[in-house]
């Protein structure tokens, strides 16, 4: 290549992202902090397709900084259902109380006061402060760490501290001195739609003259996969108690641990007594459970098989009243904020119970 001026990595992006990038996302219209930011959190585990329903929802409902964090937890988490990961609902939620504290209900556009935020670390900060304000600030998200550990042929899997800080240094080396937004967009939009976990259009990549993965003809061993590690199984049971008016008892999770702070029935880890349980917790009498069919769920760190139990009562559960922490719901009714595997469940016991409850066997 001597002789030959070769344009920029990031300018080649800039001119790939003008003819091919997303230009019309609801948070680049108008692409204030605040919508950012929010953008942003949804978009930490979830595609663009899916965030951008619930973006909507969520401006609508959460126009700035004060309508969250003086909103109740549980709108915050209703509006969340279904997007998975709820810590970052919890941690949105707190950040903007703490704007509203602290920042005059604004987000800072300070990169370490960013960082001192619920649920906000290095590459959502940079990527809050780079689209909102035009900052220089790289990103680091994994669509990201494929482009570069790809790029610089970085052998070791990104998740590993050795390669992350190769790969800060790479992103940071790359930044455009101007046009951070449209950089930090094109990035991401290259990563997501060209240079692709396992179909990457490598013919058609504006970088491809000197990614060093395509010029070994050896991409698809880049990024380096994740050693392997065995997710454990863990197994609960799900309390469906119904009550004499056909409804099911919810309980609010604790705020931490698994789907901290939205609603589920009663659930039995491992190894526990339903008869137990009931009577020890609740004062209620067992009559018969009927396991219906089971449920997995995929955590970061584990699987969790769901084991859904009918209940019927020896009695009526009128010791249990709705208190803050407790209630009763009518399947037909709007409810709750619920984690994705429960709403499930909820649905197709909803559709039985339009049979009659299984006559009492042992259990
Ligand atoms: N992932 C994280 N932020 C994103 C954005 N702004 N566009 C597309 N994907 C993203």
């Amino acid at each position: 290549m001597k002789g030959v001026v070769r344009k920029r990595f990031a300018q080649r992006l800039l001119d790939w992202f003008d003819q091919h990038g997303r230009h019309d996302l609801p948070w680049q219209h108008p692409r204030s902090a605040y919508r950012v930011w929010i953008s942003e959190v949804m978009l930490q585990q979830t595609q663009v397709k899916t965030v951008v329903p619930y973006f909507e929802r969520f401006m609508q409902r959460f126009p700035d900084v004060a309508a969250l964090a003086t909103a109740p937890l549980d709108d915050v988490l209703l509006l969340w259902a279904g997007l998975g990961y709820y810590a970052r609902a919890r941690n949105l939620h707190r950040a903007a109380q703490q704007m509203l504290a602290q920042h005059g209900g604004e987000v800072p556009q300070d990169f370490d006061a960013l960082l001192q935020l619920p649920g906000l670390g290095r590459s959502t900060a940079g990527a809050i402060l780079a689209q909102a304000h035009g900052a220089r600030h790289a990103i680091l998200d994994g669509n990201v760490k494929r482009v570069l550990a790809r790029h610089a042929a970085i052998a070791e899997w990104p998740g590993h501290p050795n390669a992350a800080k190769q790969l800060w240094t790479i992103a940071e080396s790359l930044l455009p001195q101007q046009r951070l937004a449209d950089y930090t967009q094109a990035i991401m939009d290259f990563g997501a739609s060209l240079c692709t976990q396992r179909a990457p259009a490598c013919t058609r990549c504006p970088v491809n003259v000197d990614c060093r993965a395509f010029i070994r003809q050896d991409v698809a061993r880049f990024p380096a996969p994740r050693p392997r590690r065995e997710r454990p199984l863990r197994l609960a049971s799900a309390l469906l108690i119904e009550n004499a008016e056909g409804e099911i008892l919810l309980e609010r999770r604790p705020p931490v641990g698994i789907w901290g702070g939205l609603w589920c029935p009663p659930l039995l880890e491992d190894g526990g007594d339903a008869a137990t349980l009931l009577s020890e917790r609740y004062g209620l009498r067992l009559l018969s459970a009927v396991a219906l069919p089971r449920l997995r769920h995929a955590f970061t760190h584990f699987e969790l098989e769901l084991l859904p139990l009918r209940i019927r009562l020896d009695g009526a559960a009128d010791t249990l009243r709705d208190c803050a922490g407790q209630r009763w719901v009518k399947l037909s009714d709007p409810l709750p904020a619920l984690p994705a595997p429960v709403s499930k469940l909820l649905q197709r016991l909803k559709t039985s119970t339009d049979q009659p409850c299984p006559e009492p066997s042992t259990a």
